[in-house]
């Protein structure tokens, strides 16, 4: 049988180039190859302030930029968490053989307390046993995500170990599969491209007018400054996202320009705004083909459940005699 993959996004509202460098690029490329599982998160995106009203619309939000991207339900399997309960069934379960301490000391936990003081909540902190409950349910072996999502695999990994030599082998360790994009820089100048800082992104959706404007506020220098291209900044992330984008040429003319001081930041932006709008044109004609078909969204959607089902099912029942329970 062919090594499972499983990575989910959370709908926290439009993908953005981080998500599909750091997560969706990988998807695209193990699922031709491997039994895959990719699932909106709902569960996990309710653990920080949200609109119940919209949580509906989001979901199939990125159900619909999961199948534009190139998701092909006939290679992979779409799975939308909530539908298929025993997820929860088994954060609960695993969650039973995990430090509370351990929880408190990870970094995504300790940056969420700190966003959002009023709504500390003990899903925030359960948040990495659910995440590997996701993974083990289908006792997934690989994982596209950004290096972000690192101290999450860790953890994945010890309730694992923790799991087998408590009850015996039941789970593999679930490792990363990287991407080259799997730490897209922020548009702001410092940290990561992210949904929640303003400004920091650019959306899969955008259009070039929007893209352009987008990259006109990422700060610069003076373009005066000569030497090599710093490696952090503003500068810095403009130039990775060339390379990103592999405009390898572009790059090294840019590069000689910053050298030379007479680099244009002007240029450089107009040029990575074409080629980001180009790389993200057949996306967004394809989510317009499926915004016009809800009812092939929905079939998708529904046949995804079952076929997950019917392999958790399996888990849950071996997990629930090693524990026990039955
Ligand atoms: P989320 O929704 O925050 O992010 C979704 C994916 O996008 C990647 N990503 C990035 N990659 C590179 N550069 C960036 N700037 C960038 N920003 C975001 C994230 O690494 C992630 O792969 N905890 C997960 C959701 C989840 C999950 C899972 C993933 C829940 N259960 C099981 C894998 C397996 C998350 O935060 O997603």
């Amino acid at each position: 049988m062919n090594k499972r993959v499983y990575s989910g996004i959370r709908a926290t509202g439009r993908l953005h180039l981080g998500n599909y460098f750091g997560a969706v690029k990988g998807m695209l490329e193990l699922q031709d190859n491997y039994d895959c599982i990719f699932s909106v998160v709902d569960l996990h995106t309710i653990t920080v302030p949200y609109d119940p009203s919209t949580l509906q619309s989001s979901v199939r939000e990125i159900i619909i930029d999961y199948l534009a991207a190139g998701l092909d339900p006939n290679k992979c399997k779409i799975e939308i968490q909530s539908m298929v309960p025993q997820h929860t069934e088994l954060a609960y379960l695993l969650s039973t053989i995990y430090p509370v301490s351990r929880l408190e000391d990870l970094p995504t936990y300790k940056e969420k307390k700190a966003q959002y003081p009023k709504y500390i909540n003990m899903g925030l902190l359960y948040y990495p046993v659910l995440m590997a409950a996701d993974v083990l349910l289908y006792k997934g072996e690989l994982v596209p995500v950004g290096i972000d999502q690192e101290p999450h695999l860790e953890v994945m990994r010890e309730i694992a170990r923790k799991f087998n030599s408590m009850f015996g082998q039941t789970f593999p360790e679930p490792q990363r599969f990287k991407t080259n994009g799997d730490y897209v820089p922020s548009l702001v100048g410092a940290g990561k491209m992210s949904k929640s800082i303003n400004g920091s992104f650019i959306n899969l959706t955008d259009d070039l007018k929007t893209i352009r404007k987008r990259l006109a506020y990422a700060p610069t220098d003076s373009g005066l400054i000569g030497g090599n291209v710093p490696e952090t900044g503003g500068v810095a992330n403009l130039f990775k996202l060339l390379k990103l984008f592999k405009l390898d040429k572009e790059y090294n003319k840019f590069e000689q320009d910053y050298r030379d001081k007479k680099i244009r930041y002007s240029e450089l932006k107009d040029v990575l705004a074409e080629a980001i709008f180009k790389e993200l044109q057949p996306f967004q004609a394809k989510r317009k083909e499926f915004i016009n078909n809800p009812k092939l969204v929905d079939l998708i959607i529904i046949e995804g459940q079952k076929k997950c089902i019917q392999i958790v099912e399996q888990t849950i029942k071996e997990v629930r005699k090693k524990m026990g329970l039955t």
